[in-house]
């Protein structure tokens, strides 16, 4: 998608800025119309098409005779604090539950709130069927070529070590395997250093999809805090990993899912240090890197490791279509267990859709597309705070995600968020429940929300109607 900022977007988002840093607070009065379109250069309509804009995400009202003035429900909630864990890995038992979870998420007329997916509109969709189109004809030998064991294409490697040119050092060529998706990297990876019964080490809230990993390949896991803005905490990690008990650490050090955190460089070295001594394999998911909202592409833990001990996973399915089904591993001195993890697992990856990535990343498109869709994920996610901050309770904490596009949401501590679920679903919303993004049981009054959706007046008429749900009157009564 080629997103030109219209000027009346412009406008919006620096005025969003200064209201959600709070220069401007709840209940103050924004500067007038006349005064914003003169030092703006602006006609009064482009201004007052600025104005709805930040009505329309909850951030401003108008008050009639008197002007726009900020509303309490913008004002910038606590976040979530991170959580003590149990000292024991534990084994994990959430897959069937998430799966009925994210199916019913799935039904029509359910508000797509569950599972972590962008609009297709959001998508490039249209250059890809082109490309698609284009490479089947000028490359017929990818189509007659057949072989299980290494199909990478060499352009889309190129691409992807140019790519990382910037933030991660750069990466070899010579440590890729392309794969069928994030989900089969991690899979690979995690084969790849452990034997069932080992246990691996995790963020609290950690992405549900690695615990079922961990349940699937009979591991442990232990939860170690993770703080909403700086992700796992290293002093539990460092205590944990003492007397050699893991085998691996599993994270999202970048807009971490569910937490929206981005662990600090310093963090990230520490980190690298710290598992590289302990001989714990790092098994890093960087699938929302390129999605951040502060002006800098945040670093990998991987730019900071000296001895290839990081395996470095991604993904396109969160900036050009789930539906690709490609993704990577740049995994340092396990590159070869991991490629034979991937021979056994699914043989070769599609040579088609690899060189569709590879000529897409090759032209300015990208860069172009990957701007746009930054500041939409941003908007999406203010937009989706602001709803929150209106119709869940007075209570409720909400993370400030620094990029991707989940949140994070705190209720009160009576309400149970698996037990609405199914009230929700009834109700035409969809959630992922906390409880299913710990090994333990940990943050059943917590829930993720998908903003990867325009934030429409269905979408927010669905968030209205999960928060009523939640009203002391509509408890069961031992909640209430
Ligand atoms: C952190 C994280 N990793 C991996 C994935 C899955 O990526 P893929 O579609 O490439 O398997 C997701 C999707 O929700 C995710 O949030």
């Amino acid at each position: 998608m080629d997103h030109q900022l219209l000027r009346y977007e412009k406008l919006a988002e620096d005025l969003s800025g200064i209201i959600v840093a709070g220069n401007i607070r709840p209940g103050e009065r924004l500067p007038s119309v006349r005064r914003l379109s003169r030092e703006r250069r602006l006609s009064v309509s482009t201004v007052l098409q600025a104005l709805r804009h930040l009505e329309d995400k909850g951030l401003v009202e108008a008050r009639p005779q008197s002007g726009y003035f900020v509303r309490h429900a913008a004002a910038r909630r606590e976040p979530p604090t991170a959580r003590s864990t149990p000292d024991e890995a534990v084994p994990v038992d959430v897959s069937q539950r998430l799966m009925r979870v994210l199916q019913s998420g799935m039904q029509p007329g359910v508000a797509p709130l569950a599972a972590a997916l962008p609009d297709a509109a959001l998508m490039p969709v249209a250059a890809l069927r082109r490309l698609y189109g284009g490479v089947a004809r000028r490359h017929p030998r990818l189509l007659e070529g057949a072989s299980h064991i290494n199909m990478d294409e060499p352009a889309l490697i190129r691409q992807l070590v140019l790519r990382s040119v910037g933030w991660a050092g750069p990466l070899a060529a010579s440590e890729f395997v392309i794969t069928n998706s994030c989900t089969e990297a991690l899979g690979l990876c995690l084969r790849a250093v452990t034997q069932p019964g080992d246990t691996v080490a995790v963020e609290s809230p950690a992405y549900y999809l690695m615990l079922q990993l961990i349940e699937t390949l009979g591991l442990k896991a232990l939860e170690i805090p993770t703080d909403p803005r700086n992700g796992m905490s290293i002093e539990a990690l460092d205590l944990a990993t003492r007397d050699g008990r893991i085998a691996a650490c599993l994270l999202v050090p970048n807009a971490s899912n569910p937490l929206g955190s981005v662990m600090p460089d310093e963090n990230k070295r520490r980190l690298a240090k710290l598992t590289a001594d302990r001989g714990v394999a790092l098994i890093e998911d960087d699938i929302y890197g390129d999605l951040h909202f502060a002006g800098e592409r945040p670093r990998p833990i991987k730019a900071f490791d000296r001895v290839g001990n990081v395996m470095l996973c991604s993904s396109f399915s969160k900036c050009l279509s789930p539906a690709l089904r490609i993704g990577f591993v740049a995994a340092g001195r396990y590159r070869s267990q991991v490629a034979l993890q991937k021979t056994i697992t699914s043989g070769a990856t599609n040579p088609v859709t690899q060189m569709v990535l590879a000529e897409y990343l090759e032209s300015s498109a990208y860069q172009r597309h990957m701007r746009g869709l930054r500041r939409t994920y941003e908007q999406q996610v203010d937009a989706m705070i602001a709803s929150v901050a209106r119709h869940f309770p007075a209570t409720t904490r909400i993370t400030q995600p620094q990029g991707g596009f989940v949140l994070w949401v705190e209720l009160p501590e009576e309400i149970d968020t698996s037990a609405l679920h199914g009230r929700a679903v009834a109700a035409g919303v969809a959630y992922v429940p906390g409880e299913l993004f710990s090994a333990s049981g940990m943050y059943r009054n917590c829930l993720r929300l998908n903003c990867g959706n325009p934030h429409t007046p269905q979408i927010e008429d669905a968030v209205r109607r999960l928060g009523a749900l939640m009203a002391p009157s509509a408890l069961p009564p031992a909640a209430a």
